[in-house]
């Protein structure tokens, strides 16, 4: 970070729980050392379908991840805290936006968003055939 660049500290958000909270160990870093970002992106996958699968009232499949952003590095140790929410829904998908904040080695003075990302889901049934999704 420049010094012009504000700081990135934030709080966790205040008026929603989040859908995963997760640690990565030292088997989830890369070759320097810090979390693989694979890693992340699978649990970033997992917490989206949480809601997804609640608004399908049943199986969902990962049809697209359609942004993806690395805001800040996420170091072994780190305590994720990843929020998920249905954005859109369609005739069988489902839009969820998913936001990831770090407390810097478990302690809660330093949070940092460090993911935000947008995955569509598909409602599919027991064949894996797409299904349109239940009305609300
Ligand atoms: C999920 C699956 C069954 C859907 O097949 P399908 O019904 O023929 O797919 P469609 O092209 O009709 O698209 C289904 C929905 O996804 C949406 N969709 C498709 N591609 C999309 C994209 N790139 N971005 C956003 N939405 C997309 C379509 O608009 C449609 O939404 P709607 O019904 O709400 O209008 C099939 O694509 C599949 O099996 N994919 C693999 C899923 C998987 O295994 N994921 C795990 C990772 S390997």
């Amino acid at each position: 970070m420049s010094a012009s660049q504000t700081s990135p500290f934030v709080t966790l958000p205040k008026d929603r729980d989040p859908v995963l909270r997760v640690m990565p160990m030292p088997a989830d870093a890369n070759v320097h050392g810090d979390v693989f970002g694979g890693w992340i992106m699978a649990q970033v996958d997992i917490a989206g379908s949480i809601p997804a699968a609640r608004r399908a009232a049943g199986r969902v499949a990962t049809i697209a991840v359609n942004s993806f952003v690395f805001k800040q590095p996420v170091f072994v140790g780190d305590l994720l805290s990843v929020y998920a929410d249905v954005v859109k829904t369609g005739t069988t998908s489902i839009t969820v936006s998913v936001e990831v904040y770090a407390q810097r080695q478990r302690l809660d003075a330093e949070v940092v968003k460090v993911t935000e990302a947008t995955l569509v889901y598909v409602a599919t049934d027991d064949a894996r055939r797409s299904r349109p999704l239940p009305a609300l």
